[in-house]
């Protein structure tokens, strides 16, 4: 199998972005901590890269669920593989995601967060696909609305491959070259 990657935004525009919502995120939570939860392993790249731009005090946290397979298509399965460490009680949290696409991942995991009492909760996604919607997530900081295209870089990855690209590409795979 062969893929083409297409720059869809570039390593610039990216960063100009993540610091943009750096100031905001710092902005609305002056003289607070931020606790920032990462979904593995998607989210990890815009996470480090976010919390190095917010000037309030941040704690961090890791938990990966998985709803996609080697597939680019969602199976609709959701289960976590590794739980947050810490407790969330009290914490002013802040989910901190790759892409919100059909929703299903995240209106999970939100719900299932919002049981463990966090003073507030709120959703940070890198990139959103909201033509490819089928439950309703409301998203507190966007960085892009994408169209409904496959896109790796940055975190996102096609069959565990492309993570490390430092910008966002559109996966086009050659079909006549698949075994
Ligand atoms: P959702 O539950 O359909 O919103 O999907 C969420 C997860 O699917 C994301 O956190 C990604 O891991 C994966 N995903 C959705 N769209 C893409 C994409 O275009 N590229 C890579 N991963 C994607
Ligand atoms: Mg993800």
């Amino acid at each position: 199998m062969s893929e083409r990657i297409s720059v869809l935004l570039s390593e610039a525009e990216v960063d100009r972005r993540i610091q943009e919502i750096g100031e905001q995120i710092s902005r609305d939570y002056e003289g607070r901590q931020v606790h920032l939860v990462c979904v593995l392993k998607g989210g990890s790249f815009f996470m480090c890269e976010l919390a190095k731009r917010i000037t309030v005090p941040v704690s961090l946290d890791f938990m990966s669920v998985s709803s996609y397979g080697m597939d680019t298509k969602s199976s609709g399965i959701v289960r976590i593989v590794k739980d947050l460490d810490d407790s969330l009680k009290d914490k002013d949290v802040i989910i901190v995601e790759d892409i919100v696409d059909s929703g299903r991942t995240l209106s999970y995991l939100m719900e299932m967060l919002r049981d463990r009492a966090p003073r507030s909760l709120r959703l940070c996604t890198l990139l959103d696909k909201p033509e490819r919607r089928l439950v309703e997530v409301k998203v507190d900081y966007t960085g892009f609305q994408i169209p409904d295209k496959f896109v790796v870089g940055y975190g996102l990855d096609y069959a565990q491959k492309y993570r490390n690209l430092p910008y966002i590409g559109v996966v086009e795979v050659d079909k006549e070259k698949e075994e």
